[in-house]
């Protein structure tokens, strides 16, 4: 069942070329510029997106927020299902409301759900799991087609939401006309080589295995991440605390100096996500900043990026992509970086204390 591999959660994230293939095959259109998507909604007749969701998917969303903003140029609030349902939130006919999940039967989500339709707002599930609770309870469904996910961790689904949002993005820019056909089409490029990206990511495993070595036995460790690799920060702390049960948080670099900074000492490794971007240089002196104060820093770097060495302990090289598409491609090293270390301390790696794969209960 798990195909040669010691956990369901190696193997799903070695699934994940695979899962990417299905999640984008099939929804690219005219000549490489435009996504299609089956859905009933109307984008014109859209002028707000909220997006609501828990955990991972959560965070899949915060990247969605980013790419829906930045590609369709409309407003997106996202937040936790569990605060967004009691919140009494302010929705009408012209909101999108995007449900985001993996199992489809997690309450707080279906009720997210439920509130945003009592709303008269339009519903749009991202989900997973075929014949859940949400899917038939939204107005639209976009599938992630990831397939069973086993592992409590969720790894594989995440990357496929996230995908998902890359083409709800480019569906609603082209369709609002706001997103030209050549840059939904370097957009799509970029996506078609996803799948081989995030394969070559993979075979960094013996370097990320050699930093879960150096710090398995540290007790706290800080995630940077900014744009829209700051839920990859977000989603890094998460599995590391999930599966290894190591502290873990996530700060936005620029944040970092508001407050983070007072805990920087050289028992607390930092993981910085410092992929090739428009903000590269801050991040570069937010690195600065860690090793002026004896800091451990372990980047996660673009591949050909030599001069990252000077300001890192520890370099993970990962292949360079677009901006918008780095999400994808970094999340998988971290994915790598938790697994690695959860091992090592030999903790239950697929059933996790205290967690369950699906939470019907509040
Ligand atoms: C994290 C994890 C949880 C789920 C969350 C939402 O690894 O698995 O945070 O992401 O419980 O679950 P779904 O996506 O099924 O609604």
């Amino acid at each position: 069942e798990k195909a040669g591999f010691e956990h369901f959660m190696l193997k799903e994230i070695y699934e994940q070329p695979t899962v990417l293939q299905h999640t984008l095959g099939g929804r690219f259109a005219g000549n490489g510029t435009d996504v299609q998507l089956e859905l009933g909604l109307d984008p014109l007749a859209v002028d707000r997106v909220v997006i609501s969701a828990c955990g991972t998917a959560f965070y899949s969303g915060l990247v969605g927020e980013y790419l829906i903003e930045r590609l369709a140029r409309l407003p997106v609030e996202v937040e936790i299902a569990s605060e967004f349902r009691y919140r009494e939130p302010v929705l009408d006919e012209r909101t999108l409301c995007v449900v985001v999940s993996q199992s489809g039967e997690t309450i707080d989500t279906l009720e997210a759900l439920r509130e945003a339709k009592r709303q008269g707002a339009r519903t749009l599930a991202v989900l997973n799991a075929k014949g859940s609770s949400i899917s038939r309870e939204a107005d639209d469904v976009l599938y992630i087609h990831a397939g069973p996910e086993i592992g409590v961790a969720s790894t594989k689904a995440y990357t496929a939401m996230v995908a998902a949002f890359e083409l709800l993005a480019i569906f609603l820019g082209r369709a609002r006309g706001v997103l030209s056909g050549e840059a939904a089409a370097e957009l799509i490029r970029a996506l078609r080589a996803l799948p081989g990206l995030v394969e070559e990511t993979l075979g960094a495993r013996p370097e990320i295995a050699a930093v879960a070595e150096a710090f398995k036995d540290k007790r706290d460790y800080l995630f940077l991440g900014r744009g829209a690799n700051y839920p990859t920060a977000l989603e890094g702390a998460l599995k590391l605390k999930e599966i290894s049960y190591i502290h873990a948080e996530a700060y936005a670099t620029g944040e970092m100096k508001h407050g983070p900074i007072a805990l920087i000492d050289a028992d607390m490794p930092v993981v910085a996500v410092a992929t090739a971007s428009a903000l590269y240089d801050k991040t570069i002196s937010n690195l600065q900043e860690v090793r002026a104060r004896d800091g451990v820093v372990i980047a996660l770097a673009s591949r050909g990026d030599e001069a990252i060495r000077a300001h890192a302990d520890h370099v993970i090289y990962v292949p360079r992509t677009l901006e918008l598409v780095s999400p994808i491609v970094n999340v998988v090293a971290l994915q790598l970086l938790a697994y690695e270390t959860a091992a090592r301390l030999g903790r239950d790696v697929d059933q996790p204390r205290n967690l369950a794969k699906s939470v019907t209960v509040e």
